[in-house]
């Protein structure tokens, strides 16, 4: 939607490009009409960035960038211009035009507010005399307070209910706390806090919103970690830790890593574009974020079992979004923060110029895993590198990995090739009987999870909700999509559903689970992210989509023709009462 005028032109006048771009670059003297200092989007010795206080634009003459406070504030936040702005209107104070009508989006401001004083209240409670088991952890992990500061982290004291009482206190509801996650219910009918005696990782969105916390234990029993749940603002696999600081880094990729505390060691080290995936397994929805910033990421996981089968995932789904992708492997450490404390970063940096491609590494792992000398060994490894070519997106990459591997097993390039494609075939195919075979599921099991939601055409309702989960994970597909007109959707729910994901992709803006929260009730948010946890076959999607909505379309015919069947038969029963003089209840 647009900004009133008058509205911008006051945020304007409140957002003084001198001071933003303070806020991140430090300006010289003045010279002439203009302040110097150097480019925040490019790499330079001698200022060429200019900001001229009297027109209110900046200008580089080294790089070209130029414009308006706001897009100031786009490119170096990486933001949309309806999210710089509101960006510029909280720095102002000033609230957006909307959300002085919009009930759900005062909920979600006041979240935000509240989650920012709670992650505020922690950050005090850190640096408080009664914070010393928090900062005697920070100096346990070598976590110094200038970077403890720029995370913002904080300590959640050992004791139940000091964050309930003054945020209460600050006039927060219990409601309010208990659907942020900072409290729970006890069986007495009270409430206690949620994080206690916890170094507090605030979650922080790309346009700086705190919209959630990780609290990992300091000591004792208990989880080592705590996420809060989803919420109107947050939703774990959309988010990724550190994004709001490494989005700024100027590396030119991004790295990923597991763990919170691998993240904050590494900026601390210098290597700035670490982010981690909130202790799930890197989503779709997490990748596509990155896109937003990067076009490579560099894999940082842990060294162990597990962390090398999240890396194969990982690639997976990275690599469908053409992302390039390096993966980075620790010899003699558990995971990052271990090696950076043992051998420095000096060391991590040579293991960053030594990462591997992605399909070295794959290739790697498996030449690791079998005895090629044997013939049992090269038909072992000829069939599983097989399988990984035959998981490529692209035919130029099939073709030149699969004679890869045909040299590493000595046999012939074609052969590889021909089984990569069949068996290509053979998953393609299989995919789609898993499709009709879920189209075919018998009504009951189609039905939603959610009590309060029925379906009326379970069949067709499942092609609505492919439709939904294809264009929330690639809202791309919805360019040249032919538009399925209301009527085609047997389930309202379902209809709604996919106008607010179009209208989100209409205005451009990242398709967000949280924004949609604002419009559906809890079990319509269910509904959905049950839909999105099922798997999509992202590679083929205009096909699905077709697909999708040709059964769409076959089912709302059938529809209509029941419907008039049901007319006609109720017209000639009208009829027949009038001839027999029959009337009910006589
Ligand atoms: P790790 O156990 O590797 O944590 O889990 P870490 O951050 O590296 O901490 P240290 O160095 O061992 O103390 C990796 C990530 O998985 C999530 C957290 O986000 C954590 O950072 N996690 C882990 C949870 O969500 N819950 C848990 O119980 C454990
Ligand atoms: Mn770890």
């Amino acid at each position: 939607m647009a900004f009133p005028d008058s509205f911008l032109q006051e945020l304007s006048e409140r957002s003084d490009i001198v001071d933003v771009v303070s806020g991140y670059v430090r300006l010289g003297k003045r010279s002439g009409a203009n302040l110097f200092g150097l480019c925040p989007f490019h790499s330079e010795k001698t200022p060429s960035f200019a900001v001229n206080p009297e027109k209110q634009i900046y200008h580089c003459f080294g790089c070209g960038k130029g414009g308006s406070v706001f897009n100031f504030i786009m490119e170096m936040e990486h933001l949309s211009f309806r999210d710089a702005v509101a960006f510029l209107a909280r720095r102002a104070g000033m609230e957006l035009p909307e959300e002085q009508q919009d009930e759900t989006a005062r909920i979600r401001q006041r979240l935000y507010a509240l989650n920012r004083e709670a992650a505020r209240w922690f950050y005090d409670r850190l640096v408080s005399p009664a914070g010393q088991p928090g900062r005697a952890y920070l100096t346990k992990r070598g976590i110094s307070p200038p970077i403890a500061r720029s995370f913002g982290l904080g300590y959640a004291p050992d004791a139940w209910g000091e964050l309930l009482e003054t945020l209460t206190g600050r006039g927060y509801s219990t409601a309010e706390l208990l659907q942020a996650g900072l409290i729970k219910s006890g069986r007495s009918g009270g409430h206690y806090d949620v994080f206690r005696n916890r170094l507090m990782f605030p979650v922080i969105d790309v346009r700086g919103n705190v919209v959630a916390f990780s609290g990992r234990l300091l000591d004792g029993e208990g989880p080592k970690y705590l996420n809060s749940p989803e919420t109107p603002v947050f939703s774990k696999s959309r988010n990724l830790f550190g994004l709001n600081l490494a989005k700024k880094s100027k590396s030119g990729y991004i790295l990923l890593v597991e763990g919170n505390i691998d993240v904050v060691s590494l900026h601390q080290a210098g290597f700035d574009s670490a982010v981690a995936s909130l202790g799930t397994s890197l989503t779709p929805e997490q990748a596509r974020l990155l896109t937003r910033y990067t076009s490579e990421v560099i894999l940082a996981y842990d060294a162990d079992a597990a962390g090398q089968k999240a890396s194969s995932r990982a690639i997976g789904i990275l690599e469908r979004l053409d992302l390039k992708v390096r993966v980075l492997t620790i010899p003699g450490a558990k995971d990052p923060d271990e090696f950076l404390k043992t051998r420095g970063a000096d060391a991590f940096r040579a293991l960053l110029d030594k990462s591997e491609d992605r399909m070295d590494y794959r290739l790697r792992a498996i030449t690791e895993k079998y005895d090629r000398e044997t013939d049992e060994g090269r038909v072992a490894f000829v069939r599983e590198a097989t399988g990984m070519v035959a998981g490529l997106p692209s035919p130029v990459e099939r073709e030149i990995y699969a004679a890869r591997v045909a040299e590493l097993a000595g046999v012939r390039a074609e052969t590889v090739l021909q089984e990569a494609e069949r068996l290509r075939k053979r998953r393609t195919v299989q995919a789609r009987r898993d499709y009709e075979r879920q189209t075919l599921q018998p009504v009951r099991q189609a039905q939603p999870e959610p009590r309060s939601i029925r379906y009326e055409n379970p069949r067709s309702a499942v092609a609505e909700e492919g439709l939904i989960r294809l264009l929330y994970l690639d809202p791309g597909l919805f360019s040249g999509m032919e538009e399925p007109p209301p009527e085609l959707f047997s389930s309202p729910v379902l209809e709604r559903l996919f106008r607010q994901i179009k209208r989100q992709a209409d205005a451009g803006s990242v398709i967000s689970l949280a924004a949609l929260g604002e419009q559906f009730t809890s079990d319509e948010m269910s509904l959905l992210t049950g839909i999105l946890q099922e798997p999509a076959d992202l590679q083929n999607g205009k096909k699905a989509i077709a697909d999708y909505i040709t059964t769409m379309r076959r089912e709302a015919a059938k529809r209509t023709a029941g419907q008039s069947y049901a007319e006609r038969a109720r017209e000639i029963a009208a009829e027949k009462r009038k001839n027999t003089g029959y009337t009910n209840g006589r």
